[in-house]
């Protein structure tokens, strides 16, 4: 039985891995970081399992990482923890960096000082970010880098150091230069997923209108679940290297919103342009004809902003003999929309049982 360790394992990545390990037969261990608040959603269901291990360790504080990487002593090592937000990284600069960059050092160093270098493989979450203000489209993995946020700027640093170690020490460690990736279970505070959640919410009469950013914004989206087998893959090629990994297809950040909320049966036309360009609602319920549904707000503007990516993953496809076409663009909108109708169906439910339960209480019908 293979041991892989998860940092980051209750983010929307590590979950995914984490149920994949499990389902090949490794024994997997993640790290989880002392949070006030003890339930951990994504992973609440895989606690308790057998061979799924948690520890305390934090990627700011080397000692944690050294006892967990000293104690598990992993046969590969997915590195996925991170401040993962791009415009908090404009917010907390410092922070991202410590986490970002100097943790990936931490993470290399613990391996190579437990003695592990000639055994332990290790993944490095890299991102599309790398290519930023880009300089040539679609990008691949010869695309020269020109990071456009301190999230990014931590992010060149993984990576090369991760390259450092491959040639210093001759340590089997890569990078995945992953684009863009979504789920029923990402953040609510990424695009795609606050669009998500804010059709179903606006769809059910739970709320009025969506604030976004650029909406001309360019992503190549995949489905997450997708892309954590290629973090495997990875690691299971013969040769360590690394891979951008990508659908290949662009949308922007409109059509995206067009067709999520198409998806719970409204119909969005846009009118106007940049910061005064509006989504109005030319069909679907009739309280909601006729209204402006989607307006775009400077708060969600970053100080500079990545418009552009759009990625080749041919070398995945060749050398992994993975396929960027499984989940198509449509199929995930359709999933997470999907997931997010249920969500606020379930919540709706909730709201409905307190009133009725604080009427039944005040008119004395229960006790
Ligand atoms: P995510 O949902 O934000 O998860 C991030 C994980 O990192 C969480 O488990 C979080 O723990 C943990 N973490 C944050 N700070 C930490 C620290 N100081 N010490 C230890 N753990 C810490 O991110 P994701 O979407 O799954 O992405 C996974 C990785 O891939 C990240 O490195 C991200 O930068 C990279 N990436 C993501 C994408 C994408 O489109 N999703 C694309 C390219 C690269 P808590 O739950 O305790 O906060
Ligand atoms: N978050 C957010 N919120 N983004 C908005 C909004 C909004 O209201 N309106 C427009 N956008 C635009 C952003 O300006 C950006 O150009 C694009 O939508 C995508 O933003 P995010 O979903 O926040 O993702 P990201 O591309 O910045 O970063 C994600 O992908 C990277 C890979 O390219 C994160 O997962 C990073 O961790 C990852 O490295």
């Amino acid at each position: 039985m293979k041991t892989a360790l998860i940092t980051g394992v209750t983010g929307q990545d590590g979950s995914f891995l984490a149920e994949f390990l499990l389902e090949k037969g490794y024994d997997v261990h993640g790290t989880i970081r002392r949070s006030s608040v003890d339930y951990r959603e994504r992973i609440a269901h895989l606690e308790g399992r057998p061979h799924f291990h948690l520890h305390y360790a934090d990627l700011g504080d080397s000692m944690s990482i050294m006892q967990v990487v000293s104690k598990v002593r992993p046969d590969e090592i997915y590195n996925l923890a991170a401040q993962s937000h791009v415009q908090v990284s404009f917010d907390s600069p410092e922070f991202t960096a410590d986490v970002d960059a100097t943790g990936v050092l931490r993470v290399l160093e613990a391996v190579r000082l437990c003695g592990l270098a000639p055994t332990c493989r290790i993944y490095q979450a890299s991102t599309s970010e790398l290519y930023g203000k880009v300089e040539e489209v679609p990008q691949n993995e010869n695309t020269p880098f020109h990071p456009y946020s301190p999230y990014a700027v931590a992010k060149l640093y993984g990576y090369w150091i991760v390259r450092e170690y491959r040639e210093a020490y001759n340590m089997f460690c890569c990078s995945g230069i992953l684009f863009n990736h979504e789920s029923e279970r990402r953040g609510e505070t990424f695009v795609t997923r606050k669009i998500t959640l804010a059709a179903a919410r606006i769809a059910q009469g739970k709320q009025e209108k969506l604030y976004l950013g650029n909406l001309s914004s360019l992503r190549d989206w995949g489905y997450a679940k997708d892309y954590v087998e290629c973090m495997w893959l990875i690691l299971q090629h013969n040769t360590p290297e690394d891979f951008v990994i990508a659908t290949g297809v662009q949308h922007s950040v409109r059509e995206f919103c067009y067709l999520a909320f198409r998806h719970t049966g409204i119909e969005l036309k846009f009118e106007g342009e940049g910061a005064d360009e509006k989504g109005i609602c030319i069909s679907g319920p009739e309280n909601l004809v006729g209204k402006t549904l989607v307006e775009v707000s400077s708060d969600f503007y970053r100080p500079t902003d990545v418009v552009n990516l759009w990625g080749d993953p041919t070398k995945a496809r060749a050398e992994l003999g993975w396929d960027p076409a499984r989940t198509p663009f449509e199929q995930l909108v359709k999933i997470m929309v999907d997931a997010d109708m249920a969500k606020v169906a379930v919540e709706r439910a909730g709201d409905e049982v307190r009133t009725n339960l604080a009427e039944y209480l005040e008119k004395g019908i229960v006790k």
